[in-house]
């Protein structure tokens, strides 16, 4: 089968073309810190081509979720040096995924007292989990003045060094799922009237900027991938026509040469487009079994394909497929909850 097929890339090598989805799990410390159990988690899918990690912070700003990681300390980038060198100790990649919530966040989840920050002070409608509140409001966030965006930027190229030091083969943006990269694509949450709103040439500026921030701190263009989700609605994104808009952003990033763009689907056809739009590696992902990735990859719809919930409940995910043999379900109450239950104990094939 193709999906057991090595892919290769100048820069950027995959033993075969099943990934892990970036999947966050909620188990770090008050001081955004995996916990070291997350060592097992990831070493024991290492067999993917390639595993990329749950959303994690840039800053202290960049984090809204109770118990999300980040990669701004040194505390952190030491507790993920863990987690390298258990997938790498069994021959695995891993990328970082980095993350900005932007105005998806509420107080109490939060280091700082500052009000999040967005592209427009527009509050996303929905609620989040908090620990000590239950479920709460998305927070009112309050624009970044053009000034600060410099600083945001940097924020990514020093997250992506610090991902090289804590022995990541590469990061991705996340430029999905309506966080604050996609909040800057989107005509809904972004009304600036400055170079990075407007038409759709500025609102691509600050996922072309952090891309190109973080190919800075890595030193490498194909060690960077970016996750876009095109006509995903999730955390109130709304925008009038994400298909052009996504395309128009990989005509933006073609030149930057990416290890990848990962795509989401979302039954909007966007994946299509971007695949012809597109002359890069593409990797494509969203409620995908073993059968149609394999059809999507030898119709060469996609060059890899991402896998979620299928691979966090199954971390023999690879050996599963080979065999052609029956996958754990998963367990969403276990999802976002602390601790090593549906997160370490899921069985494996003897
Ligand atoms: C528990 C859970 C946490 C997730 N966290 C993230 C995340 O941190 N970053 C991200 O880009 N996507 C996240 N996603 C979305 C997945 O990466 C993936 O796109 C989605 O699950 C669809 O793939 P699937 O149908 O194979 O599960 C998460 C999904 C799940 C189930």
């Amino acid at each position: 089968m193709k999906l057991f097929e090595p892919l290769s890339r100048p820069g950027f090598q995959l033993a075969n073309r099943i990934v892990m989805a970036p999947m966050t799990r909620s188990r770090s410390d008050a001081a955004a810190v995996v916990p070291a159990y997350a060592a097992d988690y990831y070493g024991s899918r290492a067999d993917g081509g390639l595993l990329i990690t749950e959303g994690t912070g840039t800053s202290a700003m960049a984090i809204g979720y109770a118990r999300t990681p980040g990669i701004y300390t040194e505390a952190q980038i030491d507790a993920w040096r863990g987690v390298t060198a258990a997938v790498h100790q069994r021959g695995g990649r891993i990328f970082l995924q980095l993350m900005h919530v932007g105005r998806i966040a509420h107080a109490a989840n939060r280091t700082i007292p500052d009000p999040p920050v967005a592209p427009s002070p527009i509050r996303a409608k929905g609620q989040m989990w908090t620990d000590a509140q239950g479920m709460q409001p998305n927070d009112e966030p309050r624009a970044l003045e053009l000034s600060e965006i410099p600083g945001v930027i940097d924020e990514f190229a020093a997250a992506a060094r610090n991902a090289m030091s804590a022995g990541f083969d590469g990061v991705e943006l996340h430029a999905a799922s309506g966080y604050l990269p996609n909040q800057f694509l989107a005509t809904g949450s972004n009304q600036r009237s400055d170079a990075y709103g407007g038409p759709v040439a500025n609102r691509v500026r600050f996922v072309v900027e952090a891309l190109e921030a973080m190919i800075t701190g890595v030193g490498s263009a194909s060690r960077v991938g970016i996750k876009v989700s095109p006509g995903m609605q999730f955390n109130d994104i709304q925008d009038e026509d994400p298909v052009a808009t996504h395309v128009a952003l990989a005509q933006a990033i073609e030149p930057l040469g990416l290890a990848y763009v990962h795509v989401m689907r979302a039954g909007i056809g966007a994946e299509n487009a971007l695949r012809d739009a597109y002359r890069g590696t593409m990797l494509v992902g969203g409620g995908f079994s073993r059968d149609e990735a394999e059809a999507v990859i030898a119709a060469g719809r996609a060059d890899a394909i991402v896998f979620g919930t299928a691979y966090l409940a199954n971390p023999d995910l690879v050996s599963r497929f080979r065999k052609g043999a029956a996958l754990n379900a998963p367990d969403k109450a276990t999802f976002y909850t602390p601790g090593t239950k549906g997160y370490t104990d899921y069985p494996v094939l003897s």
